[in-house]
């Protein structure tokens, strides 16, 4: 006898998740389907996509109603193996189950491999393993199907799960449906279970809206295989956070923030160091290398990468950046950015998509920069506007330099090669080049290509009119200052040749430069 253990047991891989999705979420009061409001950087729909693709199931299929163009729209991004069947009317949860497996019987699709799993899309904290113990537990009983259960300190407006003496499960009664002692069981109905297909496709028929709510109730399904003396079977969750249904911006924020400790303690027991877990928000596809430090105050969102040893914080919001091994980012926002190793950056840098910082490049306080490539070891400290620029290595750019990139119309580049020194308060007027080893005069405006090496001076030469002060702001302290300043330095005639007393109250008027 020879037994292939691909086909001698029962196959774990779902034959298709079914998700819920075309329900209003009125409480929300939002224009944005409930779904698609974000936390942790995805979905509530594209978590339990997320944990659903854990299963690899043969199908995906989100059932859409309210919003249907922007959840199916949503659905092709993030899971674009998964379908979408409409379900114009809400006549229950039911009642979308049994479209969805119309529209897979009308695909030609054969539900014949392992169970169908079905879930809700508004239940982000769900997680894969949670549904591969599911879909273990109902493989293991043999049953027609398997719920996910939690025992709620407050079950109010869930489905209340009614056990037989043997502990199999009799019925599901919804809350609204419950008689008061019913109301007294304190073991709740997930909304997430694994079906075996064929048993769900014949039952899912038979639901009829004789209920309060006048829909088909998917949990009826349950009590129909029971009283046809299948098993239904019950795993009771230990984690009853991950089945917590969001329905409003209260439950929202509360899912959130349960979201963001898990998160933050599997950062933490990966070697990264977060200051104040309470006050550091990590979206899921962020990625830290074990040694980063995470000050207060900080928000690391989207595909966010940090490297080992760099400390991030305290106040900084970084979204799409990379920050190399050792960098300092202190008090920024950032986006798009990719940050060099032990590069510093902040406090008060805005960093705009584009932005590229060398090896040991600096960017300081009150500095901004889009779309700019600033090579290893150079600097741009102090006060100032980059934009459209690639800058050599080991350049200096002083305080209070503009890249002045638009000249109202379109956007300009300029470059600026290895070793500069740009002088403090100058305006590089693009397209312009400055060559390497170059120089310019502090508080020039450089509107012209400056060759290497060279000195670029764009700026009026000082003139002094000596005693102006003391002519044309008489009595003014001034005045009386730099008076007292020509005494000290002893009796003095101006080259005005008007002769100044050390008075500051004779109140010349209609003086002369
Ligand atoms: C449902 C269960 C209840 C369980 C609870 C867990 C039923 C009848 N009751 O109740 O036992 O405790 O979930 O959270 O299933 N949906 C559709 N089409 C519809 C109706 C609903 O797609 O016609 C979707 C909704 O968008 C939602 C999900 O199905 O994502 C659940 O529907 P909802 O009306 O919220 O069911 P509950 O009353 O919460
Ligand atoms: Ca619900």
């Amino acid at each position: 006898m020879t037994a292939d253990p691909a086909v001698s047991g029962p196959r774990a891989r779902p034959s298709a998740v079914v998700v819920l999705a075309a329900g209003e979420g009125t409480r929300m009061r939002s224009r944005t389907p409930k779904v698609l409001h974000p936390l942790a950087g995805r979905s509530m729909l594209g978590h339990v996509l997320a944990a659903a693709a854990e299963l690899a199931p043969e199908h995906l299929v989100v059932v859409v109603g309210h919003g249907r163009e922007a959840v199916s729209e949503h659905v092709h991004t993030v899971a674009p193996q998964a379908r979408t069947v409409i379900q114009a009317e809400q006549h229950g949860t039911g009642h979308a189950v049994r479209l969805a497996l119309a529209d897979l019987s009308a695909q030609g699709v054969p539900l014949s491999g392992g169970p169908v799993v079905v879930l809700t899309g508004d239940t982000p904290l769900l997680t894969g393993a949670t549904l591969l113990a599911l879909v273990a537990t109902h493989m293991h009983s043999a049953a027609a199907a398997t719920m996910l259960t939690a025992r709620l300190p407050d079950p109010t407006g869930y489905g209340r799960v009614l056990r037989a003496a043997d502990g199999s499960v009799r019925a599901v009664v919804e809350h609204k449906d419950a008689t008061a002692t019913e109301r007294e069981i304190g073991e709740i109905n997930s909304g997430m279970y694994a079906f075996e297909a064929d048993r769900l496709a014949a039952t899912v028929h038979r639901l009829t809206t004789q209920n309060v709510q006048g829909e088909e109730y998917l949990t009826d399904v349950l009590g129909l295989l029971a009283a046809d003396g299948d098993r239904v079977a019950a795993l009771l969750t230990e984690d009853a956070e991950e089945i917590l249904g969001v329905n409003d911006r209260v439950q929202l924020a509360h899912a959130r923030r349960l979201l963001s400790r898990r998160i933050n303690e599997s950062w933490q027991r990966a070697g990264v160091t977060l200051v104040d877990p309470d006050t550091t928000w990590i979206d899921v596809a962020v990625q830290l290398e074990p040694d980063v430090t995470v000050l207060p105050h900080t928000q690391l969102l989207g595909a966010t990468t940090i490297e080992r040893d760099a400390i991030v914080g305290p106040d900084t919001t970084l979204s799409d950046c990379t920050v190399g091994a050792g960098a300092r980012v202190e008090r920024t926002s950032a986006s798009g950015a990719r940050i060099g190793a032990r590069a510093t950056v902040g406090p008060f840098s805005f960093l705009r998509p584009g932005t590229v910082l060398g090896e040991k490049g600096k960017i300081g306080a009150y500095v901004e920069i889009k779309n700019s490539t600033i090579g290893p070891g150079s600097k741009v400290p102090h006060l100032s506007y980059v934009g459209d620029a690639t800058i050599g290595t080991g350049t200096n750019i002083g305080a209070a330099t503009i890249f002045v990139n638009y000249d109202g119309v379109a956007k300009h580049a300029t470059t600026v090669g290895d070793h500069v020194r740009v002088g403090s308060d100058s305006m590089l007027v693009a397209p312009v080049r400055i060559g390497d080893g170059a120089y310019t005069a502090a508080g020039s405006v450089i509107t012209d290509d400056v060759p290497p090496g060279a000195m670029a001076v764009g700026r009026a030469r000082q003139r002094n009119i000596d005693g102006w002060v003391g002519r044309r702001r008489p009595g003014t302290s001034s005045a009386d200052a730099a008076a007292r300043s020509d005494s000290d330095r002893g009796e003095h005639t101006h080259d005005s040749g008007v002769a100044e007393p050390g008075s500051s109250s004779d109140g010349r008027k209609g003086s002369r430069e």
